[in-house]
């Protein structure tokens, strides 16, 4: 995800919006759809080893090889500085939580999110995973940041705009007592990581730009069990509640179609969710 902010893209390739959005060719969707089905397929395949005792770094490392097997690149090493192919993001951290020796524990809920490029495109998810067994409340959590997200892709639509999708999403976790992030957003991609618009996870149905066929972005509510407010911490990436509390994110990455959309980021292995939900 991205700190909301305005940068048009230099492309060339295909119309843009006024808003700076751009409009990608049916062809494209063909690109994105590889993209993301290699990085939804890296998240099933380390679901298994998310387990207590295994440390992030292991698992970051885990995701590196297999980027690389996949012959792909990872979007993430080199961009900004973060040297890691995946940020992990364990109980009150919200998101761009980094890689690091810290062993997980048995109840400890997360979020792992992968980028790779594949031929030039960007594939870009992220889901929750639990070490051990999770507590009633995480688990609750997961349920509501996960129906969110849904709640936000039903929405999408030509005609429809972004602000149905954020009020969609807000709706849905607030219906719950529990709070959106306000401090990060989903984003445009394509043949970019990150492009216009700002995909807010919240806000007035009926509001922001429309949605138009040819339209790729993400989107990626983190919820709060607490408040939504975050800080950043000294390394400069890791974004926590300022109340400690639990947080939780999914990401998915669509495109817009005539009839809705398509999800770019859906898991082969039918793992977006984790188990509780399958049983
Ligand atoms: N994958 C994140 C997103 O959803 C961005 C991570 S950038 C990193 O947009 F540098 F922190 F890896
Ligand atoms: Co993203
Ligand atoms: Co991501």
């Amino acid at each position: 995800m991205k700190r909301p902010e305005i940068a048009l893209e230099d492309s060339a390739r295909g119309r843009v919006t006024r808003d700076g959005i751009r409009i990608h060719e049916p062809a494209d969707f063909e690109g994105m759809h590889r993209a993301g089905r290699l990085a939804a397929e890296i998240l099933d395949a380390i679901t298994s080893q998310v387990v207590p005792g295994v440390t992030t770094d292991a698992l970051d490392r885990e995701i590196e090889r297999m980027i690389a097997d996949a012959g792909a690149e990872s979007a993430t090493i080199g961009y900004r500085g973060y040297q890691h192919a995946s940020c992990i993001s364990v109980n009150h951290v919200v998101c761009h939580g980094i890689p690091g020796p810290k062993a997980l524990k048995d109840g400890d809920i997360l979020n792992i999110d992968v980028t790779v490029i594949v031929e030039g495109w960007f594939g870009d998810t992220s889901r929750m995973f639990v070490a051990g067994r999770p507590s009633r409340k995480a688990e609750r959590l997961i349920d509501v940041t996960h129906d969110a997200l849904m709640e936000g892709i039903a929405a999408v639509r030509p005609g429809n705009t972004f602000g149905d999708i954020g009020a969609a999403i807000q709706r849905h976790v607030e219906s719950q007592r529990m709070s959106v992030v306000r401090d990060f957003c989903g984003h445009g991609l394509g043949r970019v990581f990150h492009a216009p618009p700002n995909v807010l996870h919240y806000g007035r149905a009926g509001s922001g730009p429309v949605l138009e066929e040819g339209m790729f972005f993400t989107i990626e509510p983190m919820v709060n069990l607490g408040r939504p407010e975050t800080k950043i911490l000294a390394d400069e990436w890791t974004a926590v509640t300022r109340d400690k509390s639990l947080s939780a994110q999914f990401e998915h990455a669509v495109g817009v179609t005539a009839g809705g959309c398509e999800i770019f980021t859906l898991s082969p292995a039918g793992l977006f969710h984790p188990t509780w939900a399958r049983g």
